[in-house]
C-alpha cells in the first residue's frame, strides 16, 4: 500500500551526482570574496541569498519549510506517523572568512539531495524527516559559534547575552538578524528553545576536516565523540605613545603583553602531555595601529580544544594565569578575560553508531571510528537528541582555507550513508 512505510534497500539509493556538484558550485558563489575562497557571514546579504537558495531547493525536494526567529531553517517530510519525534539532520552554510565551498555545505546539501534519494528509491518514512540549515555555526560575526544549535539546545544564557551583543561595527545582534528577516518579536528568543525529545534521532554529514580517511583510503568516518572547545577573549591595556619618543624603560607596550601571551598559550598546550590538546590565537587587534605608535590596547581571542575536558579546563587556567603574571610584569591592565565559552565534549549514540554501521555495510563502504576535533551543531544537538555524525574524506585535510576540496564520489556515498540511516531510524 503506497501509504505504509517501507524499509529501504542500500541498492535503490542512487545520488544526483550532477546536480549536487552544481549546488555546491552555484552556493560558493555567495561569497563576499572571489573564488576558490568562500566569506560568508551570518545575516549578511550573501548569507540571506544562501538561505533563499537553500529554501527553495527544500521545496523542489517537497519539504514543508519553517524558520525560527534566528533563522534555523526546518525542511520537512511528514511520516505516516507525524505525531511520533522525526529524524533530523543538517549543518550549516556560513563560511569563515577565506574559507572553502565544502565545510558545512555537504551536510546540507547533501541532507536535501540524501531526501531525494529516498523519494526516488521510493521509500516512505514513518517518522518524519527534517533538514535543518542552522544558523551560524561559525564565530565570525558575533564571536559565538553554533549560534543556532545553541539555542535550540536552550541556552537562556547565550538567548539573554545576545540581548547586548553587538559584531565588529557596533551592528546588536538582533538588528542584524532583523535585518535578514528574522526576530521580528524583538529579543525574545525563548520560541527558539526546542524541548527534549523532539527528535528521535539528529544526524550531521561533514567533511573529516582531517587528513585520516584519505590518507587510510577510508571511504566513511563514523564519529563517536566531538572534542571540546572553548573561547576566550582577552584585552590589555598600556600607555602607549611615541614609538620614536617614549624610550624603552619607560613603555608599557599592551602589544607585546598580547605576543607574550600568544606564546604562553602556545606553551601550555604544548606542555598537557597530550598531542590532543590544541590552541590557536587566530584573532590579535592592535590599537591604535599604526606604525610610529606604541600599542596602547591589544585584543586577542583564543581557541582551545581536547578531547579532554578536565585538561582543556586546566590549559584555560594556565593561559589565565599567564594573563595576569604577563600583565603585572608589563604593568599592562588585563581589562579583560573573557571565557566566551568553555563546553563539555558530546557522545554519540549508540543505537545511531550501530545505524550508521550498518548502513555502511550494506553499502559495501569502509568505515573506521573517530574522533571530530572540529566542532559542530552535533555537539549542542546532541544535548536534546541522540546524536551521530557522518565524516567524509576531504583533500589532505584541509579546511577553513580555499583549498579545501572533496570529490563528488565521496560526497555520494556520505549522502547514502545519510540517506540509509536516516531510513532506518525514521523505522525505528
Ligand atoms: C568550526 O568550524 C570549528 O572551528 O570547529
Ligand atoms: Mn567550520
Ligand atoms: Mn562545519
Ligand atoms: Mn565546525
Amino acid at each position: 500500500a503506497t501509504h505504509e512505510s517501507q524499509s529501504c534497500s542500500a541498492s535503490a539509493l542512487s545520488v544526483d551526482t550532477e546536480s549536487l556538484q552544481r549546488q555546491i558550485d552555484e552556493l560558493s558563489t555567495f561569497s563576499d570574496t572571489p573564488a576558490p575562497s568562500v566569506t560568508r557571514i551570518l545575516y549578511s546579504e550573501k548569507d540571506v541569498l544562501a538561505r533563499r537558495y537553500i529554501k527553495n531547493l527544500m521545496g523542489l525536494a517537497g519539504l514543508s519549510i519553517r524558520e525560527d526567529a534566528v533563522g534555523n531553517i526546518f525542511g520537512r517530510w511528514n511520516g505516516n506517523d507525524p505525531e511520533i519525534p522525526p529524524v533530523a539532520t543538517g549543518s550549516h552554510v556560513d563560511a569563515i572568512p577565506y574559507s572553502g565551498k565544502y565545510d558545512g555545505v555537504v551536510g546540507v546539501l547533501g541532507a536535501i539531495e540524501a531526501v531525494n534519494v529516498l523519494r526516488r528509491s521510493g521509500f516512505k518514512p514513518k517518522r518524519s524527516l527534517e533538514v535543518i540549515l542552522f544558523t551560524s555555526e561559525e564565530p565570525t560575526r558575533f564571536g559565538i559559534s553554533c549560534l543556532g544549535s545553541r539555542l535550540l539546545a536552550g541556552s537562556e544564557p547565550l538567548a539573554d547575552a545576545l540581548r547586548r551583543t553587538v559584531d565588529g561595527h557596533n551592528v546588536s545582534f538582533f538588528d542584524a538578524a532583523r535585518s535578514a528577516g528574522y526576530a521580528q518579536d524583538r529579543d525574545d528568543l525563548s520560541s527558539v528553545f526546542l524541548k527534549k525529545g523532539s527528535y528521535s534521532a539528529f544526524l550531521e554529514l561533514h567533511i573529516e576536516q582531517g587528513p585520516l580517511l584519505e590518507e587510510e583510503g577510508t571511504s566513511i568516518g563514523i564519529v563517536t565523540a566531538i572534542a571540546a572547545p572553548a573561547s576566550i577573549k582577552v584585552d590589555f591595556e598600556g600607555n602607549g605613545g611615541h614609538a620614536g619618543a617614549v624610550l624603552m624603560p619607560y613603555r608599557n607596550d599592551a602589544g607585546l603583553a598580547a605576543a607574550e601571551l600568544a606564546l604562553a598559550v602556545e606553551e601550555h598546550v604544548l606542555q598537557s602531555g597530550s598531542i590532543d590538546t590544541v590552541g590557536t590565537v587566530g584573532i590579535l587587534d592592535l590599537h591604535p595601529g599604526a606604525i610610529n605608535s606604541i600599542p596602547s590596547k591589544a585584543h586577542i581571542e583564543i581557541d582551545t580544544r581536547d578531547i579532554d575536558e578536565k585538561r582543556r579546563n586546566s590549559v584555560i587556567e594556565k593561559i589565565h594565569h599567564s594573563a595576569i603574571t604577563i600583565a603585572k610584569a608589563r604593568k599592562v591592565k588585563l581589562s579583560e578575560f573573557r571565557i566566551v565559552n568553555q563546553d563539555p565534549p558530546a557522545l554519540s549514540d549508540e543505537s545511531i553508531i550501530k545505524a550508521m554501521e550498518d548502513a555502511s555495510e550494506e553499502l559495501n563502504l569502509t568505515r573506521k571510528w573517530m574522533i571530530s576535533r572540529a566542532y559542530h551543531d552535533s555537539l549542542f544537538m546532541a544535548r536534546v537528541s541522540p546524536m551521530g555524525m557522518i565524516f567524509i574524506p576531504c583533500y589532505k585535510g584541509y579546511s577553513h582555507k580555499p583549498e579545501e576540496y572533496a570529490s563528488i564520489e565521496n560526497i555520494a556515498d556520505g549522502v547514502k550513508v545519510l540517506a540509509l540511516t536516516m531510513a532506518k531510524l525514521s523505522l525505528k
